[in-house]
């Protein structure tokens, strides 16, 4: 049986880009999977997709302080490392880059990468300057680990948008990669805010995905107009004494753009998408589908 090797641990960009240096000189492609930690098989199924594109797959782990708000669950962040190494080394990732937040933004740091148009509804609406954050992180990782391509779930398919854009605008030259979400039996989203959820919880945060699964059957409805599916989610979320709806959005897949008229040319797969945000107790999930691909 051939021995499992360790994945190097690395802490600060200058290692980590002497590393990809490396690894490129010996002929290796590089994909990035960039994650807040506390792993799942949401995250496995992205390393397995990088690492079916890619000779080396680098992890990264970094809960990014600059991307939760005020109030926001940065201190609640489960950061469960020894987990998420003995993952990393099963799912036989080459490298994890973990950097430490002083690393990360050392005193004077000061620059930011910030999103357009795309950032401004849904999450970018409900969290100001979450994706300002993420914008910002991402960058830093990709100039330290410098892959070919890095992986992207559509569980966060705004985020995924936006990533997207900004690798095109600012030619960062590495292949953005989506992969699909991961859900449990029952349907709920892959999340590491799930771990979060009491168990009377984790049972209500299944309206979430109900919620989307009915819209989608009234969509399916030759009549359906946009009220009506908007309605149903909002029935869903209200029928769960545990759960508040932060929003439900219908929007078109490229611009993010709310949907004000579900006319003939939007009724395909591929070109319009239902997104929702919920609170369960004070977990914030979020969950998005096509609203017409089967
Ligand atoms: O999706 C996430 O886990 C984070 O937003 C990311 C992309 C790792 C940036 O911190």
């Amino acid at each position: 049986m051939a021995a499992v090797l360790r994945p190097v641990t690395i802490e600060n960009p200058a290692d980590m880009r002497s590393w990809s240096r490396a690894a490129r000189s010996s002929g290796r492609s590089i994909a990035l999977v960039a994650t807040m930690g506390a792993l799942h098989d949401g995250h496995l199924a992205l390393i397995e997709h990088a690492r079916s594109r890619a000779d080396a797959v680098v992890v990264s782990i970094f809960v990014n302080p600059l991307q939760f708000g005020e109030n926001h669950d940065f201190t609640n962040y489960p950061r469960p490392i020894d987990t998420d190494l003995a993952a990393c080394e099963r799912a036989e990732v080459a490298a994890v880059y973990a950097p430490t937040a002083a690393a990360m933004y050392p005193r004077g740091f000061e620059t930011r990468v910030v999103p357009g148009r795309l950032a401004s509804t849904m999450e970018g609406h409900s969290r100001p300057g979450h994706f300002e954050g993420v914008t910002t992180v991402v960058t830093k990782l990709l100039a330290a680990v410098g892959p070919d391509l890095a992986v992207f779930g559509e569980k966060d398919y705004q985020q995924l948008a936006i990533i997207r854009r900004m690798v095109s605008d600012l030619d960062l030259g590495v292949d953005i990669v989506a992969a699909p979400t991961v859900r449990e039996p029952d349907g709920l989203a892959l999340s590491s805010r799930n771990q979060r959820l009491t168990p009377a919880q984790r049972r209500a945060a299944v309206c979430i995905p109900r919620s989307i699964a009915e819209a989608r059957e009234v969509a399916a409805r030759p009549d359906a107009t946009l009220d009506a599916i908007l309605a149903r989610v909002r029935h869903v979320i209200d029928d769960e004494p545990q759960a508040s709806l932060d929003y439900v959005s219908v929007f078109d897949a490229g611009t993010l753009e709310a949907i004000d008229d579900l006319d003939d040319p939007m009724r395909v797969a591929g070109r319009c998408r239902i997104a929702i945000a919920a609170r369960v107790g004070d977990v914030r999930l979020i969950d998005n589908a096509d609203l017409y691909d089967r």
